[in-house]
């Protein structure tokens, strides 16, 4: 593959979320699925973590994965974002970009933006300076941490605090957060560098019961300009959000559909729901 281009920001920054200005680099997903992954297998030890796991995710879905601990959902996460290597399988980003063959920084910056379950964000800062650090360590630009924003710089990030119901808290320490609000804040640092594709580890984890309703809402805000996949134990959480959902077990799909008919699932009863 060709040297990255060097994009100017201030162009990118005017692009509304999920539509950025054409780009050489720019997910093909004119013939398919935005996530294509078939037949992974991730052995740790020759403990196989993935199965033969295939999973496929469309332009604008919202997936939900569910399934019990052990399962395989983080480490599917983690051969999506380029951390682990499967030792066999087909796992693809659009139609041209190969999972298995770029490292986990051409895989950020080609547009799949993951939140960890810790929040980590910088807790000296305000708000509005973790956004813009976010925004400034965007792999698709160049480093201009002293360079002053532009207008549409400024745009998105006023769109985004109000995305993640933080507009009026700009001038915050981040320290001071709830830790909801550090989450959203999270989500924030992700929507800023416009990913295509996010990845969202147990977002609910930890929250308040009115934190978990506010980030279904933000979850469901962000469908269809997006690309979103949540992994998730909270089902009354699931419940609110879910479109179709795949039970992840011992490394494989288990189930997959609407959650009213998995939920109905004996397998999935069985394994998981049951518990
Ligand atoms: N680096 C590693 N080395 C060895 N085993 C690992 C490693 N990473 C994950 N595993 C094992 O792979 C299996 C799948 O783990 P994974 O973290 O993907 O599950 P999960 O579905 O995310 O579970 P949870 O719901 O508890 O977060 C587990 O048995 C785990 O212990
Ligand atoms: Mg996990």
């Amino acid at each position: 593959m060709d040297a990255p281009a060097i994009h100017d920001i201030s162009a990118s920054a005017t692009a509304t979320y999920g539509h950025r200005p054409v780009d050489p680099d720019k997910v093909d997903t004119s013939h398919g699925p935005i996530l294509y992954l078939d037949d992974i297998t991730v052995s740790f030890d020759g403990f196989k973590a993935l199965n033969k796991l295939t999973l496929t995710i469309d332009r604008g879905e919202l997936r939900c994965i569910i399934g019990p601990n052990g399962a395989g959902k983080t480490t599917m996460m983690d051969v999506i974002t380029g951390k682990t290597r499967p030792d066999a399988g087909t796992a693809f980003f659009g139609q041209t970009f190969d999972l298995r063959r770029l490292p986990d920084t051409e895989i950020a910056r080609l547009g799949i933006g993951r939140k960890f379950q810790k929040p980590t964000v910088f807790e000296q800062h305000t708000v509005f300076e973790n956004l813009e650090l976010a925004m400034k360590t965007d792999k698709r630009v160049r480093p201009t941490l002293l360079a002053r924003l532009s207008a549409a710089q400024r745009d998105l990030i006023a769109r985004t605090l109000k995305t993640i119901r933080l507009d009026g808290s700009e001038s915050r320490l981040a320290g001071a957060l709830s830790h909801g609000q550090k989450q959203w804040l999270e989500i924030g640092m992700l929507l800023v560098q416009e990913p295509e594709l996010i990845l969202l580890d147990e977002p609910v984890a930890g929250m308040t019961d009115a934190e978990t309703e506010r980030t279904a809402e933000l979850i469901l805000e962000l469908a269809g300009s997006h690309s979103i996949m949540v992994v998730e134990h909270d089902m009354d959480f699931v419940n609110k959000i879910a479109r179709k959902v795949t039970v992840l077990h011992e490394g494989s799909v288990l189930a997959e559909g609407p959650m009213n008919v998995v939920q109905n699932n004996e397998r999935v009863i069985e394994v998981y729901l049951g518990r």
